[in-house]
């Protein structure tokens, strides 16, 4: 990457949620290969740390750092009243460093001044309860005073620092949607009304649509619509679902408006940081649109041993939301976090090796929060890159390690992660299906998504994430786990894409309702009549603990018996109409009913799964699917080296660079020739990696 902005289409102002020519190739000014750094919060400290902080941080090899995130009453202390002396100093002194500023817009955190001014302001809860000052989290995205003064602070940086040469990226708040992503104040009641009229154009229209006729919900005038606010009952779902909807606009509404402000002053490229599958409450393939760069935070769940797992699903996500383009590791931790229940601190190597899983799924930047680690406040126990225990602790020295081993990838940079398969997420669908009396709590939509996703993981498949409305003809395997909501023009695109000879794998409690959550007319998936070869004549879901066998048909194993999974939670009685049986009901309440199915449309494949089998079943379903999509899963690794390493590649300039992370407790071995970049070695033929370890070969493509 050169020293420039790559060329990018101009950002214009799109309303929320409009699509946008997505400004392909575009990257933070001035960061040349793999860049590293992190949160910097000086105004915690006396100035005279600052100096040793950049002493420090040009020892660590880092290249960036993200300022001014929480810093609204710092440089705005009075209402219209701004100053920017120490900013103004902090800023020359990291550009005099060499380091480049990512600076964040403070909107995240308003100041005392602007709660005691606006009260209305503040965010009200689902029952009601006003959220006060003293922690963090937007006041109400509705408010106009709120969306004022947000434009407001962010007009006077960007004319302040928008030209500045240390200035790589601008950070536009801080995470939308998290704490609260819902509001039901006033300012939020007449917004979600003018919403609806634009989304609707008519109450009879917004009647049909909600299904008002319903238990007598019908309105009669737009003053009678009201927010889906806490009710004796179960409130209805097409109005929840376009609440969701409204709310996630609502926050993008205001990420337009800071990055409006911005662009009228300042060229740099723009993001803010997402939480991919951390965060329910955004639709990251609509925010996708809107920024120049995407960035994503990632925190590790301490609790789940195979957490190297979800940290992959999400860095593929967004690479998918960024459109394979490199992406930004804004936040990500050196060791524990304070925010669960039981803080596990990282083993030695897993800072490394979690965020060389990042680079490996393509992204350019690697940032953690935060550079130095808070005497005070709510975070005070959350690692950092420079921690409590000062520079004489092994969380400082493998920080300092790892911005040496960056600096053996810078030429990765730049480089692009190919995958063969796609898995779909849908966030509406997720929404609609998240809400309340569906058939069986049990049935999840983040919990199929794992599996598959995790399934496809332990065959080392790479896979990027799509949406169901997406062009797939890439995507010689498109796996389905949770297509709840489906509208009926992306159930026609899944339908001809495998009519173009694709393989689509459909997992069940796909199919069913409408944008409006209204069941499809047709019976349960119908619109996936034509790929699949049937519909759903009736759910059949299993009691707590109840369990189903599922036999395979075709030819008997070498011992005469066919091949039995195991499943629980879920099964359909099917109505077939020409997809031919697969794997049939042992037992449970449809025995002797067809559980997995295939279909032949076109030059292509349908396959129907209707129960949650376990992870082994789910690969022997691929397994059988692979040979339709005509892939062939990695195979020939050395002994030992199983479903915990990880092996990517990312491709670029007639290169091959191929990550292998090693998860395990055993040594691996991967056959791979070429020059290993972290220790500068040549491997011929096969690759050794000790457990812990991760390697990187380039080799010609
Ligand atoms: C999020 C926030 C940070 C910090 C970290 C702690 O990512 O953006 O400000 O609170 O979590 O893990």
């Amino acid at each position: 990457m050169d020293d420039q902005p790559r060329p990018r289409t101009p950002l214009s102002s799109t309303p929320a949620g409009t699509p946008a020519e997505h400004t392909v190739g575009v990257w933070a000014r001035g960061l040349d290969g793999v860049a590293y750094g992190g949160d910097y919060n000086p105004e915690q400290w006396p100035e005279e740390v600052w100096a040793e902080d950049v002493r420090l941080m040009r020892e660590a090899g880092v290249t960036f750092a993200t300022v001014g995130v929480f810093s609204w009453v710092l440089v705005e202390p009075r209402e219209g009243v701004f100053e920017f002396g120490w900013l103004d100093r902090l800023v020359d002194l990291l550009h005099a460093n060499g380091i480049r500023v990512v600076l964040g817009t403070p909107t995240t955190v308003p100041p005392a001044w602007f709660y005691r001014a606006y009260p209305e302001a503040r965010v009200v809860t689902r029952d009601g309860v006003p959220l006060g000052f003293g922690s963090r989290g937007m006041v109400s995205p509705s408010s106009p005073q709120y969306r004022e003064a947000a434009v407001r602070v962010t007009t006077a940086l960007a004319e302040r620092y928008g030209s500045h040469p240390a200035l790589a990226l601008w950070h536009v708040h801080n995470e939308y949607g998290v704490p609260v992503a819902e509001d039901y104040s006033e300012h939020a009641l007449h917004a979600f009304r003018d919403w609806l009229r634009a989304r609707y154009g008519s109450l009879d229209a917004l009647n049909a649509r909600w299904g008002t006729a319903f238990w007598g919900q019908r309105y009669g005038d737009w003053d009678e619509v009201g927010l889906p606010a806490a009710a004796a009952s179960v409130v209805n779902p097409a109005e929840r679902l376009d609440f969701a909807r409204f709310s996630d606009h609502q926050l993008r509404a205001c990420f337009v408006a800071e990055r409006d402000a911005i662009r009228a002053h300042s060229d740099v490229p723009i993001t803010t940081n997402f939480m991919a599958f951390a965060c329910g409450s955004t639709d990251l393939w609509a925010w996708g649109r809107e920024v120049d760069v995407v960035s994503n935070d990632h925190y590790l769940d301490a609790a789940d041993p195979r957490n190297q797992v979800t940290l992959a699903q999400a860095a593929d996500l967004t690479r998918s939301v960024a459109q394979g383009n490199p992406w930004f590791l804004m936040e990500h931790s050196t060791s524990a976090v304070n925010w669960q229940p039981r803080n596990v601190a990282k083993q030695p190597g897993e800072l490394r090796r979690n965020s060389l899983q990042h680079v490996a799924r393509g992204a350019d930047a690697v940032g953690f929060f935060q550079w130095r680690a808070s005497r005070s406040g709510a975070e005070k126990f959350h690692s950092a890159m420079l921690p409590h225990a000062g520079t004489g602790s092994r969380v400082w020295r493998e920080v300092v390690a790892f911005g040496a081993d960056l600096g053996h990838l810078a030429e990765v940079a730049g480089s692009r992660v190919e995958a063969r398969v796609a898995v779909l997420w849908d966030q509406e669908s997720a929404w609609a299906q998240g809400l309340e009396w569906r058939p069986s709590v049990d049935v999840d939509a983040r919990e199929r998504t794992d599996a598959w996703y995790r399934a496809l993981w332990d065959d080392h498949v790479t896979v990027d994430f799509a949406h169901p409305s997406a062009d797939l003809s890439s995507y010689a395997l498109v796996v389905a786990p949770a297509s709840y909501l489906l509208t009926a023009d992306d159930a026609a695109n899944l339908t001809r894409y495998v009519a173009a000879g694709g393989t689509l794998v459909v997992s069940y409690f796909s199919g069913i309702v409408d944008e409006n959550d209204a069941v499809h007319e047709g019976g349960y998936g119908a619109p996936l009549r034509d790929a699949l070869g049937l519909t759903v004549e009736e759910f059949a879901p299993l009691r707590a603990g109840d369990g189903v066998r599922v036999a395979w048909s075709g030819a008997p194993d070498d011992d005469g018996a066919h091949r039995e999974l195991v499943a629980d939670t879920w099964t359909d009685h099917l109505a077939l109409d020409g997809a031919e049986v697969v794997a049939t009901y042992v037992d449970g309440p449809v025995a002797g009913g067809a559980a997995v199915t295939r279909h032949a449309l076109g030059d292509g494949h349908g396959w129907y799964v209707s129960t949650r089998l376990d992870d082994d079943g789910l690969r022997a379903v691929l397994a059988a699917a692979y040979q339709d999509a005509g892939l062939a899963p990695r195979d020939g690794l050395g002994a030992g080296t199983g479903r915990d390493v990880e092996i990517v590649e990312r491709t670029g300039d007639g290169r091959l660079y191929t990550f292998v992370l090693n998860h395990g407790t055993e040594p691996a071995s991967v056959p791979v020739t070429g020059d290993e970049l972290l220790t500068g070695s040549t491997v011929d033929g096969w690759l050794k990696v000790p457990a812990g370890e991760v390697a990187v070969v380039r080799s010609p493509r």
